[in-house]
């Protein structure tokens, strides 16, 4: 959050070094004070002389010093919710432990995605931000935030991304065993670089080798566009091997990586949803790996 590339934790960053300065020349000037009582050379002062020190600088200076430093802090105080239409919206949903986000797309569908965000450089951004189990937080340090996403309310946060880059973004309200494996990237592009992103986003699924994708039921929780369409527990995977990570952040997007979360989900991140395919013969699963890793 000390590096911000977004113009809302850019005034986070101001507002910490500003206090943090404001603090030291403070504590400097305190403990000036309370060595010159202690050390310095005693000599008597008229009653007068110590009460007007009291007031000014027990009463007058903390006052007008803290006032000063609340009227500033208000001042950068983030516009989340209101101002002008935003340049797009994404509709993001806390899920134990991942996230759900939803664009529209070119032709104005809705297109769902997991655990990566993708964003253009310079827009302005509206988060629509809701949950459906319990109360997550969401939270990009370098762009700014935070915001809750709690059941049955909607709570919007706006984001502008300045500077183009992978940024890292988590969960920051405990939600459960897996609270710490709820991350994700959060990509800003070039804008013509995300609209190619967003296009292809929008393309359905390679659906080359899906049947055993299929004959093992993953279709019940997850949606592969194109393929299967029913699931909506899940993620959506319709593109999930252009994604850099799996299960929400926890692991780089590698085959050896699907092998092993495909066995056993609660082995890598306790409380998952998802059950074990344990019983899977090895056939059975590289076929789905090989499937999954061609969903590009
Ligand atoms: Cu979701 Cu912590």
């Amino acid at each position: 959050m000390l590096h911000p590339a977004g113009e809302q934790a850019e005034g986070l960053a101001t507002l910490f070094w500003v206090m943090a300065a404001a603090g030291v020349v403070i504590w400097c000037v305190v403990m000036g004070a309370a060595i010159y009582a202690v050390l310095g050379k005693k000599r008597p002062r008229s009653e007068r002389f110590a009460d007007r020190f009291i007031f000014f600088g027990g009463v007058a200076f903390p006052t007008v010093t803290l006032a000063a430093l609340l009227v500033f802090g208000l001042a950068l105080l983030p516009n989340w919710a209101g101002g002008d239409e935003p340049d797009m919206r994404v509709h993001v949903t806390g899920e134990q432990f991942w996230w759900r986000f939803a664009y529209k797309g070119p032709s104005g569908e809705r297109i769902e995605t997991a655990n990566e965000l993708h964003l253009p450089v310079g827009a302005n951004v509206e988060f629509v931000l809701d949950s459906t189990d319990v109360i997550h937080s969401f939270w990009i340090p370098a762009l700014g935030g935070k915001m809750d996403l709690i059941p049955g309310r909607t709570n919007v946060l706006r984001l502008k991304p300045t500077k183009a880059g992978v940024y890292r973004g988590v969960c920051a309200e405990f939600c459960g065993p897996s609270h710490a494996f709820m991350a994700f990237p959060a990509i800003v592009h070039p804008v013509a670089d995300f609209q190619s992103w967003l296009e292809a986003e929008a393309l359905p699924a390679n659906p080359a080798g899906s049947e055993a994708f299929i004959a093992a039921g993953c279709g019940g929780c997850h949606t592969v566009r194109g393929v299967s369409e029913a699931g909506s527990v899940g993620p959506d995977l319709t593109h999930l091997a252009r994604r850099r990570t799996l299960a929400a952040g926890t692991m780089p997007m590698t085959r050896q990586a699907l092998e092993d979360w495909i066995a056993a989900p609660s082995h890598i991140k306790p409380g998952a949803r998802m059950p074990d395919f344990a019983a899977l013969d090895d056939e059975q699963r590289d076929a789905i790996v090989q499937f999954l890793l061609g969903l590009q």
